[in-house]
């Protein structure tokens, strides 16, 4: 059987990691951008952002043939497959709902690429989008655009992502689940069979279910997630009272139990990125406006925002007045393996020690780039990070990049003034530290 042809419309994180995924399984795909430079890159094999993997894997299909960048032709996408993916972004809006516009002009731009084509074809919805979405703004902007009927000339599922930032082409053909939201039999019944294939042997679960519960589900997953975040750094705030104890040690022993787990229970500075904040926030949006107060969300975030100025308050306890104090970051992305700094818990805390006349020196193996363009020359760079302890007054451990592990004690206490060091992520031992050095840690009783 004749593998179908797929197009996928905004390749950000999502977009790119599906259309290299499915390349590298031998489909025919093309990928449609409104950036001219992000297409420039795909189309010489250099993925436009960091993400371990994609960059080989992206040469090889070039290189094959199998994948093709086009810039802004929707028309051509749609005419020239089976199947498009919508991946553009769904950023939040200032009260915290998501910005449609993306999902709207995508849509509008397939709607009437769909009115010039005779065979069927499938649009799958992968953006995240909140509970309605799919059927109140996507299906009507493609009947109005197309004068064409879904379900009957057209197919439409809503198929959400799961992937992690970090390790985002794994995640892609390795996945826990596949969701298939769909408007009609037909439509999901299309989408199993390009999994089917897509995974062969290692076919995860499939959940079939409506547009919306697809919709509901990625929300849900996220929002649960950042609950065990905002649940173990309420812990590990406990712990920091309690004198001998630890939180590390506590989740530990709760991750024993099969109906926690032990995944995501990593006391620390808080979860930043461009999925849980906004996911959380827009969730909250959405339920509101739907009639339903989510107080357990509300808190969830109010806990993340206040756990990163935790840094700035130990160094304080540590140093007294910051003015004029030298304070060494280690590491700004928002988690290891990625240049990402969005939401990134490094963020207010550089705020917040500009505030209090600190002198900054920050040092991360990828996100230095990017920092620049949020701090500019209010902070200083590093080019390692023994170069950011050099005679600082204080170092805080930001993100938990494998290098940072291998700083002993002894480094710490040569490269800076006054070896003062507090771990915002759990990665050092509290004894062997807590002996030689000033060392403070998230979720560690005195
Ligand atoms: C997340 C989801 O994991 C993924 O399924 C979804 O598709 C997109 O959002 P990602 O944002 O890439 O992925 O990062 P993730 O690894 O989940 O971490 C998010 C944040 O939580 C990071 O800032 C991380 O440092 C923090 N975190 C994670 C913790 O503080 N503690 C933990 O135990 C786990």
């Amino acid at each position: 059987m004749r593998k179908p042809q797929i197009s996928v419309i905004g390749v950000g994180y999502v977009g790119l990691c599906t259309a290299v995924g499915l390349a590298s399984k031998g489909f025919k795909v093309i990928a449609c951008d409104i950036d001219p430079e992000k297409i420039r890159k795909i189309n010489q094999g250099v993925p436009p952002f960091f993400e371990p993997e994609l960059q080989e894997k992206l040469a090889e299909s070039i290189k094959a043939g199998n994948l093709q960048g086009i810039v802004n032709q929707t028309d051509k996408a749609v005419k020239e497959t089976d199947i498009t993916y919508v991946a553009v972004g769904t950023p939040s809006k200032p009260d915290g709902s998501i910005e449609l516009q993306f999902i709207e002009s995508a849509a509008s731009n397939i709607g009437q690429a769909l009115k010039h084509k005779d065979s069927y074809h499938m649009t799958v919805i992968k953006s995240t989008v909140v509970p309605g979405t799919t059927q109140n703004v996507v299906l009507p902007a493609f009947e109005r655009e197309s004068k064409k009927k879904v379900g009957k000339d057209f197919g439409l599922c809503m198929n959400p992502e799961f992937l992690r930032q970090g390790s985002a082409f794994q995640d892609t053909l390795n996945a826990d689940r596949v969701v298939i939201g769909s408007f009609d039999k037909k439509s999901g019944d299309t989408l199993e069979a390009l999994y089917k294939d897509f995974y062969s042997q290692r076919l995860p679960p499939i959940i079939r279910t409506t547009l919306s519960t697809a919709e509901l589900i990625k929300y849900a997953s996220n929002a649960m997630l950042a609950t065990k975040i905002s649940f173990i750094n309420t812990i590990a705030n406990i712990c920091e009272k309690i004198p001998g104890a630890d939180v590390k040690v506590v989740a530990t022993a709760m991750g024993l139990d099969k109906r926690i787990g032990s995944l995501f229970l990593d006391a620390g500075l808080g979860y930043g990125g461009s999925c849980f904040p906004k996911d959380v926030k827009a969730l909250i949006a959405c339920s509101k406006a739907f009639g339903y107060d989510p107080e357990l969300l509300d808190s969830v975030e109010h806990v993340n925002k206040k756990q990163p100025l935790k840094a700035v308050e130990f160094c304080k306890q540590h140093l007294g007045n910051l003015k004029g104090k030298k304070i060494a970051l280690l590491g700004l992305a928002f988690k290891p393996d990625t240049d990402d700094m969005r939401e990134a818990r490094v963020i207010p805390i550089v705020n917040q020690l500009l505030k209090e006349g600190a002198k900054i020196n920050a040092y991360d193996p990828v996100a230095i780039q990017v920092a620049k363009g949020l701090f500019g020359e209010k902070i200083e760079y590093a080019s390692s990070a023994n170069d950011c302890l050099r005679n600082a007054d204080a170092a805080i451990l930001v993100t938990e990049w494998p290098e940072f592990k291998k700083i002993a004690p002894a480094d710490f206490k040569k490269l800076m003034r006054n070896p003062v060091l507090i771990d915002g992520r759990r990665i050092y031992d509290p004894e062997t530290y807590g002996s030689e050095l000033t060392f403070t840690a998230i979720g560690l009783g005195k």
